[in-house]
């Protein structure tokens, strides 16, 4: 696997695959990669011909009482990883190589991105959609690849996508969690025993929303409430608690569309980011 941390040398690399016609797949990630972020990695390999993942714990989509400092990294194990799921090229940035002196650009996308994670992290979205942009025009990709557990970022890049007529397909990936039924996150690292099993209460809420939408529930209203009396009986409480329309995020009182129930808990210090689809059945 080749490994890259300038941008002319990026670009300079993929010049040629793209010049041949080989279609090239990007995954996005900040690293201290786990398992929902390799089968990012096959879900673009199944798409593309080169798959390119970029790793960089991105500054600027962190709050200033954020955990950018003490945030998980592992390169050298990232990149193992990374070859061992199969991808070809490995971007790992330093920050100076992304935002160098004079760097003065953002961008904003709107509706999508307020509310939810936009409220509680006043900024994130705009720092995670100026890099991700950044990202898609250093690679150029026909196809980028999301993961489906940070919702509301997927929906804010493919409304960016869209509306900038950007060349790329944005593409979501399922949601992985460890068996125990705990999403994936690299920030589970930060939780004790005691904490891990108090925060399994809020995927074991939201499987049980979902048993009952499958059985015919469809109140906003008691769906969430099946997910309250499941945290609360762990003694955690909602950040928050949501259901939106799945496309665009507006909020329901009824699932009779495609939605999504969103949902963050506080666990000791850790933020715990969950969701749970509700338009397959
Ligand atoms: P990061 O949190 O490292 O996540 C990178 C990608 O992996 C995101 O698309 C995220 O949704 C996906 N992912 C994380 N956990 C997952 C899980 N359990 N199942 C499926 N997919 C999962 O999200 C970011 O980084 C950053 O905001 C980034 C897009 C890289 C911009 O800096």
């Amino acid at each position: 696997m080749e490994r890259l941390t300038d941008v002319p040398p990026t670009k300079a690399y993929l010049r040629a695959p793209q010049r041949q016609g080989l279609r090239i797949g990007l995954v996005p990630t900040m690293g201290a990669l786990h398992d929902g972020h390799l089968s990012l990695v096959r879900v673009a390999a199944e798409r593309a011909d080169v798959v390119v993942a970029s790793v960089f714990v991105n500054p600027t989509q962190f709050g200033p009482d954020e955990d950018l400092d003490r945030y998980p990294r592992d390169l050298d194990g990232d990149a193992e990883k990374l070859a061992r799921a199969g991808c070809h090229a490995l971007f790992a940035p330093a920050a100076a190589a992304m935002y160098p002196d004079g760097f003065q650009t953002t961008v904003s996308v709107g509706l999508v991105t307020q509310g939810l994670e936009g409220a509680a992290r006043p900024g994130h979205f705009d720092g995670v959609n100026t890099v991700v942009l950044k990202l898609l025009s250093i690679v150029a990709p026909d196809v980028a690849v999301f993961g489906e557990k940070d919702y509301q970022q997927l929906v804010s890049l493919r409304t960016m996508a869209r509306d900038l007529a950007l060349d790329v397909e944005i593409v979501g990936a399922p949601l992985v969690r460890d068996p125990d039924g705990l999403a994936m996150s690299s920030r589970n690292v930060y939780l004790t025993p005691g904490s891990r099993a108090r925060a399994l209460s809020l995927s074991r809420g939201l499987r049980a929303a979902e048993a009952a939408y499958q059985a015919g529930e469809r109140d906003a209203a008691a769906l969430l409430d099946i997910v309250h009396t499941s945290i609360e009986a762990a003694g955690i409480e909602a950040e928050y608690l949501e259901l939106r329309r799945s496309s665009d995020l507006r909020p329901l009182y009824r699932a009779d569309e495609p939605a999504v129930i969103l949902a963050v808990v506080r666990v000791g210090d850790t933020r715990l980011l969950d969701n749970v689809i509700l338009d397959r059945s």
